[in-house]
């Protein structure tokens, strides 16, 4: 645990016990207490929730916390499109630049291209746990179903091999796993209804053109997909994160993703 971090957000009632204990060990005690807590907190606590306070802030604004406006990002015009948040916000987004690149490279339909362009767009800016859901439910109400469906099935393909087209289970995930590693049931159970439906190669697509290593010197601009972009993507006119939408909440938490609530 970071000393510095854990002693600057303490909460209060750890703070009172500590500074209440009336012997140096005593002292020790109630810290070491207080950490043990606060560990077994943070193991609980979802990636998302990690919000830092301001621990390089701006010379001479004191606030412990941006609240609203950080003024270590850009800010964001009033009604930010996707392209807004991939310059401001998602950049340098290399992974997804790439696959969607490869993606235009083989050829591909532009449906997807666009999906691999978005395929984890939460992974780096909102929430990386359950990616393939949380990047669907983002996109869904401006693509085709098509596309947020072969998205969210990313999550549980990516799991299982399809010899038929060259996709292997990722090496990777041997090292990241562990080689006994089993996909929870409910992956499972979304895989083997993906495999029947009539956009398995779609989804699969997505996995076969996700690239786990950059390729060297390529730098992709995401300017070069204004097109498909504008053919694809419908932009709403208040901003993404402005228009009521069901998913509204999740632009604008990646606006402003500092906000402490
Ligand atoms: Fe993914
Ligand atoms: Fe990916």
């Amino acid at each position: 645990m970071d000393r510095r971090s854990f002693l600057t957000n303490m909460s209060a009632a750890s703070l009172a016990s500590i500074t209440g204990a009336t012997t140096l060990t005593a002292k020790a005690d109630a810290l070491e207490e207080a950490m043990s807590a606060e560990l077994d907190k943070r193991i609980a606590m979802p990636w998302a929730c990690g919000i830092e306070g301001t621990p390089d802030p701006i010379p001479g604004d004191t606030r412990p916390w941006y609240q609203h406006e950080d003024p270590r990002l850009p800010k964001m015009p009033e009604a930010p499109t996707l392209i807004d948040f991939f310059k401001m916000r998602f950049a340098p987004a290399n992974h997804i630049l790439q696959s969607a690149r490869l993606a235009k490279n083989n050829g591909l339909d532009e449906k997807i291209i666009m999906a691999c362009l978005l395929h984890d767009i939460s992974v780096e800016n909102l929430v990386r746990t359950d990616h393939g859901y949380w990047c669907a439910q983002m996109i869904a109400p401006y693509v085709d179903e098509e596309i947020a469906w072969a998205i969210e099935k990313h999550q549980a393909l990516r799991f299982f091999a399809d010899e038929s087209v060259g996709y292997e289970y990722p090496e990777a995930y041997i090292r990241f796993f562990g080689a006994d590693y089993e996909p929870e049931p409910y992956i499972v159970k979304a895989y083997e209804e993906a495999k029947n439906h009539k956009w398995y190669m779609s989804s699969r697509l997505i996995t076969l053109n996700d690239l786990y290593s950059f390729e060297e010197g390529v730098e992709v601009d995401v300017d070069d997909f204004t097109d498909i972009i504008g053919r694809n993507f419908k932009q709403p006119k208040e901003g993404l994160g402005f228009d009521g939408s069901p998913v509204a909440h999740m632009w604008r938490s990646i606006i402003w993703p500092n906000n402490f609530l």
